[in-house]
């Protein structure tokens, strides 16, 4: 018979408890009322909780420590990706050139789109000038009403007009091919560029590091005198700045072999007015058209007349008051020439238009514009640009040796990307002219001393 005493010694009081065990058959059983467990239990189990609720709000600190700690350098450096990015921006503030306009002068914008869609709509009235009347009406109410508030969002405004002013020019009795969605230009938005398919030093040699080259971009058609075909090489002198030469090869055999070459001169020597300044330079149907010398007129030679034709273009920027620079500046390329499907085209900025991008369609007979587009794209953020099926792509420097289309300004639609990624190989950092031809369908670069052509690839 066995009899336990159970002694439980308690942290509270010290007390001791007796349990008497009772006998049942071989064993000896004892009840504990558990009440008597007078250890302190909710006060441990408190203290316990407050220190886990320590821990955690330690922990909580921890993290704010790290999330600090980490993100204080990715804010930081997006800041430094933000202040880089908007680094040619300061330029036209430093300039005074970003300070808003008057509101005057917007009204007189104002005041002239209206006529103009007014016209386009009276011609030829459609859905979307329609659409062009009914929104240009709300813009005129906006303004009215910042005429009386005084304080208006001029950006806003100035931006809506830019939209407005392409859709204009997109409906202004423009040949139906142009907007056609269907041919060549079915899918209006490239989508690769293959690695160069030629290569070669240029023929006046590796120093000459700008200028342009190409092929005869316009075809033949029947009700037309014949256009020959042949490629062609534009070398600038004298700083890389101007030039009056322009070399013509039969073939690509010629070309590529640098062998029966014919030299054109546009005009006496590289410093004449009717010289060719800087590498925007196309050679478009039997003319040579190219930036004049010193000036702010486009020029047309006439390779069969030998005649120079100059066309003003008010307040273009030129003289390398806006290159195209992203990286470096490329000297001298305020204007530059493009062909595609639809005709000639001519890209620049003007002062006016705060250096973003400007393009501008021409009649190369008649050698006047008959369209001009306005974009957002600050003219100084990109490498270059040409045109392809009414399509304005812009390149920037990605390295050395790679070029990317990154931007497209859709003239059919006035819609822009800027999320393209279209990779270009090249051989030497700077790109001083590209230009696309409609007839092989392929982008001429002027690399450097190098010259390099690609596939376009739809
Ligand atoms: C346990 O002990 C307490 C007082 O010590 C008493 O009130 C309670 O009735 C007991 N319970 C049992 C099951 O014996
Ligand atoms: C800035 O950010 C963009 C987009 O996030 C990125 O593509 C680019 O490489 C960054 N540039 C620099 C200089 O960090
Ligand atoms: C685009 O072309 C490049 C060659 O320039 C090639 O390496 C790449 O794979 C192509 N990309 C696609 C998506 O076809
Ligand atoms: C361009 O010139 C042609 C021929 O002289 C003329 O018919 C046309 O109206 C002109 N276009 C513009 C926009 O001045």
């Amino acid at each position: 018979m066995l009899i336990f005493l159970l002694l439980l010694t308690t942290a509270g009081h010290g007390d001791a408890q007796r349990f008497n065990g009772l006998q049942k058959d071989d064993s000896c059983s004892c009840k504990v009322n558990s009440s008597v467990w007078a250890f302190p239990t909710v006060r441990f189990e408190g203290v316990q909780q407050l220190v886990e609720e320590c821990g955690e709000s330690l922990k909580q600190l921890q993290a704010q420590v790290m999330l600090s700690t980490e993100m204080i350098p990715k804010i930081l450096a997006t800041f430094n990706n933000l202040t880089a990015r908007l680094e040619p921006y300061q330029y036209l503030n430093n300039l005074g050139l970003y300070t808003p306009l008057q509101l005057r002068q917007l009204a007189q914008e104002l005041t002239e789109l209206e006529k103009d869609i007014a016209s386009v709509h009276n011609l030829k009235p459609s859905h979307q000038t329609q659409e062009l009347t009914n929104e240009i009406s709300k813009v005129r109410k906006k303004v009215d009403r910042m005429h009386l508030s005084n304080t208006f969002n001029m950006k806003t405004v100035k931006e809506k007009l830019r939209t407005l002013k392409n859709g204009v020019e997109t409906c202004r009795t423009i040949p139906e091919k142009f907007i056609s969605k269907q041919g060549v230009c079915s899918q209006r938005i490239m989508s690769n560029i293959s690695t160069p398919v030629s290569q070669k030093i240029s023929p006046f040699g590796k120093s000459y590091v700008s200028g342009s080259w190409g092929r005869q971009a316009k075809k033949s058609t029947d009700d037309e005198e014949v256009i020959e075909d042949f490629y062609w090489v534009q070398p600038l002198v004298s700083s890389n700045r101007l030039g009056n030469v322009v070399r013509r090869y039969k073939t690509y055999d010629d070309f590529m072999a640098s062998r029966n070459q014919e030299d054109v001169s546009v005009a006496p020597s590289y410093s004449h007015a009717n010289a060719i300044q800087g590498s925007g330079t196309v050679v478009y149907g039997n003319a040579v058209f190219f930036n004049c010398y010193m000036s702010t007129e486009l020029c047309r030679y006439d390779l069969q007349t030998k005649a120079t034709r100059r066309l003003n273009i008010p307040d273009l920027g030129a003289n390398n008051q806006f290159p195209y620079c992203y990286y470096n500046c490329k000297d001298w390329t305020d204007v530059d020439f493009a062909v595609d499907e639809t005709g000639l085209w001519v890209i620049y900025t003007t002062l006016g238009n705060h250096g973003n991008l400007m393009l501008s369609r021409l009649d190369s007979q008649a050698f006047n514009v008959t369209h001009t587009w306005t974009t957002r794209l600050f003219k100084k953020s990109v490498t270059n640009a040409f045109m392809v099926c009414g399509v304005l792509y812009a390149t920037r420097y990605v390295d050395r040796f790679r070029e990317e289309v990154f931007y497209a300004f859709d003239t059919a639609t006035g819609q822009d990307d800027n999320t393209l990624a279209l990779p270009l190989e090249k051989i030497e950092g700077g790109v001083a002219s590209l230009t696309y031809n409609p007839i092989d369908r392929q982008l001429y670069m002027y690399n450097e001393g190098y010259l390099l052509s690609y596939k376009a690839i739809f």
